[in-house]
């Protein structure tokens, strides 16, 4: 162990459906909202779509060994519904892309770690009213029961949904994302039906022989000052962020400011007898990091509106603590991954995190011989993999890391104009190059 990680810690990378896959009509596919959002003129800055993507249907054996060639021993990827379940009945052949996939992780010597919903819902149910309506939770529990059903031998890993906050709020609050709805209070709906949905499915598939859980992407919420403005602009923002998820999930709450913030308390009253399915032990949580937020009310130094159309959080300011930025123009701060660990760690002190993503953005480019030197990048992950040996070291129950992403991808709204790949993709030709930091990642690992 001279890196310092003892040897049972996970390395792995991690991708999802539609970002990498492609082959968006292959084997009965059916449409998802990301097929009808990137479709929608003006939707994604580059005007692209997942079409093709990193082709990675087609070249799933090629990424995985290349994964296992640099030393990872865990690949998380996503399992899409519209695969399995286009438009209710199942789709054999969706499972059996998945069931090759993960033989062919198993394999290498890569353990697979399963993502049930990493945002492609299928089209159908969102034309019944996606995420606002309770429906769509039980169709995601019948969903996770056959795709666990038809894999658990070779899946042991599953994580149910992918980041909530961003299914809910940039999905039907802001529209960034994909359906692309703005319904004001409303995606409060969308936040506890997706959570139904986890434990619900989570209900429905636990078994001794695997391990459950959920990813995240909880940030530290930091007040631009410490006026009593920016302190409770601060604390709105850290309650819908961080507390509206993390609450239920491990303590079976709401966090009841959030309700009052946003009049939704009556509204979540009477959902009341979903929160045990919801608070049901998880056997480990995900935990997506990428960078600190600083917030100020209006009187403060508002630099930008947001963070996004939350309701509860109108009239609050994100500012610029003036630290080092990625091209998304995300902060960098590496310290913050371990003070959002620890915060969590105080909740629920026995539960074991995965980081199961993190990573950065940058303009790469590719050498006259053919390499890329992404020297941030490389700094980027070196921090942040220091501050996870330093809580190891500690005896926290920190058991794996997961780079955002094995490949560059289809970055939703972004398109293919911010690659966050450890591997470069040549869309074009579909070639892929370790980067430097890959290979930073591949000698620290060994
Ligand atoms: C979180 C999401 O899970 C992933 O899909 C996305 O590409 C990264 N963050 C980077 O924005």
């Amino acid at each position: 162990m001279t890196n310092g990680f003892p040897s049972g810690f996970t390395w792995g990378a991690a991708t999802a459906s539609y970002q990498v896959e492609g082959a968006v009509s292959a084997d009965g596919r059916g449409p998802s909202i990301w097929d009808t959002f990137a479709n929608t003129p003006g939707a994604i800055a580059d005007g692209t779509t997942g079409e093709v993507a990193d082709d990675h249907y087609h070249r799933f054996a090629d990424d995985i060994r290349l994964l296992a060639d640099l030393g990872l021993t865990a690949y998380r990827f996503s399992i899409a519904w519209p695969r399995v379940m286009p438009a209710g009945a199942v789709n054999a052949a969706g499972l059996d892309f998945y069931r090759r996939l993960a033989e062919t992780c198993l394999a290498n010597g890569v353990t697979p770690y399963a993502t049930l919903y990493h945002w492609d819902l299928p089209q159908p149910l969102e034309d019944a009213g996606g995420w606002l309506v309770r429906d769509t939770a039980e169709r995601f529990r019948d969903y996770a029961a056959v795709t666990h059903d038809a894999l658990s031998d070779v899946i042991k890993h599953w994580i149910t949904l992918n980041e909530p906050w961003c299914s809910a709020f940039l999905g039907y609050g802001s529209g960034e994302h994909a359906p692309g709805r703005t319904e004001g209070t409303d995606a409060l709906k969308a936040v506890h039906h997706l959570l139904l949905g986890h434990g619900l499915a989570l209900d429905a598939i636990r078994t001794e022989d695997g391990t459950y859980g959920i990813a995240l992407n909880p940030a530290p919420i930091h007040a631009a000052t410490d006026s009593p403005a920016d302190r409770d602009a601060a604390r709105r923002v850290d309650g819908l962020r961080n507390r509206l998820f993390l609450e239920p999930l491990l303590s079976g709450q709401y966090p009841a400011d959030v309700l009052e913030d946003t009049r939704t308390t009556e509204w979540f009253a009477a959902q009341e007898a979903d929160l045990p399915l919801i608070g049901a032990p998880l056997d480990f949580l995900g935990v997506n990091y990428y960078c600190p937020t600083t917030v100020a009310a209006p009187d403060g130094p508002i630099s930008t509106p947001g963070p996004s159309t939350q309701p509860g959080s109108e009239n609050v300011g994100t500012v610029d603590p003036g630290l080092p930025k990625t091209q998304m123009g995300w902060s960098i701060q590496a310290s913050g991954l371990r003070d959002l660990l620890v915060s969590i760690n105080k909740l629920a002190p026995e539960l074991p995190l995965y980081v199961t993503e993190n990573g950065s953005a940058y303009p790469d480019v590719v050498t006259a011989d053919g390499q890329v030197e992404d020297d941030e990048r490389l700094d980027y992950l070196r921090q942040h993999v220091a501050v996870c040996k330093d809580l190891v070291t500690e005896g926290f129950p920190l058991k794996g890391y997961f780079a955002w992403s094995l490949l560059d991808n289809f970055e939703w709204a972004w398109g293919y104009s911010r690659r966050f790949g450890i591997v470069y993709v040549d869309y074009a030709t579909q070639q892929r190059i370790v980067k430097k930091s890959g290979r930073w990642l591949q000698e620290f690992i060994a």
